[in-house]
């Protein structure tokens, strides 16, 4: 077992109508009272969502100061509005009220509120972030685990980037987990999302050395989002599927499912940002189109790894060893499940069938190798640029 150090200073409330009386609560005993609600497009408007955290900060006492209009894969130029309000307006915390693209904007706004630079410096260099404004969520969503760790992801339009912005200080203070909050959320939402829970739990997966206890963290969670997800999309106000994908969401992107593994670099996400930022696709569905081919590709590249594959056919897709002639045939059938998985939730095909070519492939791999995380020899076979473009091009 690996050894690790691991932190987690956020306070998690989490259940049926949680907010009432514990936001205001929460608020009280840290006296904040100058606070940035910070939210999407408007679906927390009309899901009364927006009411809710209204009434809890009047109940507190607070003024409010509001930024709405946060975009799903959330540009800088929103950060850099909501840093000029927390400025102007001397707040003393931020409130994110939405899914991970108004939390990682969020958590870039509590940084750039005490810089004095573009925002977009903090991307690029996260060494730059001194001090950041405490944040509180309100997560509508099951799907980015943002609610619960200290990193975000910001699109900068005018450079065609999408990168990570992580720091010590960007944890959220305090994250409220209503499962009924996700009743309202879209099916096509509902499936990206889901898509993106099992890829974080994946990315811990794929790793040379998997912790035992990892390992069980990571089985039970993906059979979990298997399970539940097609229950939340036929009934979309089932408490306990609901509840299970939010939680399960929570843990994916905190760490807790790779402590005493190896360090992972995350090389599906890594592909998919990349794609994200040319072309604006939903996180979840890139990650979906690309974790099949990238996961063969690793095994085709080494087929030493091959254990692993086993594992996911027989404990995750409950296959069993003695069905098959071989294990090249089980872990083929393995592979097969989860392509099933996807294909049944509607999840396209390839990237050709919504519009993207190899256009940029090139660029893209270029730009992993230079931005990303981690090197891409620390992938879990390791990679050069040409190996993430033939598996961009196995998206096609
Ligand atoms: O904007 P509104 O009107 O709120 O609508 C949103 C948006 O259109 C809607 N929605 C969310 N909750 C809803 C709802 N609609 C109805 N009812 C509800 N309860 O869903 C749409 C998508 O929202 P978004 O916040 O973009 O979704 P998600 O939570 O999937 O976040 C995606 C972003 O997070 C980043 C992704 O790259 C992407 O930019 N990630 C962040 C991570 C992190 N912080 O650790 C890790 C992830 O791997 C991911 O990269
Ligand atoms: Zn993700």
């Amino acid at each position: 077992m690996q050894a690790f150090q691991y932190y987690s200073p956020t306070k998690l409330v989490f259940g049926l109508d949680c907010l009432k009386d514990n936001l205001s609560k929460e608020l009280q005993i840290r006296g904040y009272k100058k606070v940035l609600m910070t939210y999407g497009g408007g679906s927390i408007k009309k899901t009364g969502v927006y009411d809710k955290v209204m009434a809890e900060l009047k109940d507190a006492g607070c003024e409010v100061v509001e930024l709405g209009g946060i975009e799903p894969n959330p540009r800088v130029t929103s950060v850099e509005k909501g840093a000029a309000l927390c400025k102007e307006h001397n707040v003393d915390l931020v409130i994110a009220v939405g899914g991970g693209s108004t939390m990682d904007a969020s958590k870039h706004i509590c940084a750039a509120a005490y810089y004095n630079g573009a925002a977009w410096d903090l991307v690029l260099d996260a060494s730059k972030i001194k001090k950041a404004l405490p944040l509180f969520t309100v997560n509508t969503i099951a799907a980015t685990g943002s609610e619960y760790d200290h990193a975000g992801v910001i699109t900068n339009l005018e450079t065609k980037e999408k990168l990570p912005i992580g720091s010590v200080l960007l944890w959220p203070q305090v994250s409220f987990l209503d499962p009924s909050f996700t009743y309202s959320v879209p099916d096509s939402q509902t499936i990206a999302g889901s898509c993106d829970i099992m890829s974080h739990f994946f990315e811990a997966y794929f790793v040379r050395d998997l912790g035992t206890i990892a390992q069980g963290i990571i089985e039970a969670a993906l059979k979990n989002v298997i399970k539940y997800t097609p229950v939340a999309l036929k009934e979309h106000d089932n408490y306990e599927a609901r509840a299970n994908l939010l939680w399960t969401s929570t843990l994916g992107c905190n760490g807790i499912s790779q402590l005493g593994s190896s360090v992972t670099a995350f090389p599906c996400h890594a592909i998919e940002h990349e794609v994200s930022a040319y072309y604006d696709i939903t996180h979840g569905i890139g990650l979906a189109v690309i974790t099949p081919r990238l996961l063969r590709y690793f095994l085709e590249k080494d087929p030493s790894v091959s254990p692993r594959y086993v594992d996911l056919a027989c404990n995750v897709f409950g296959l069993k060893k003695e069905d098959y002639k071989s294990e090249a045939e089980l872990i083929e059938a393995g592979l097969v499940a989860l392509e099933d998985f996807y294909k049944s939730l509607g999840i396209p095909e390839n990237f050709t069938k919504i519009g993207i070519t190899d256009e940029h492939f090139k660029a893209m791999a270029a730009h992993v190798n230079k931005y990303w995380i981690a090197p891409l020899s620390l992938f879990f076979v390791p990679f050069t640029e040409d190996d993430v473009v033939e598996v961009l091009k196995r998206c096609l």
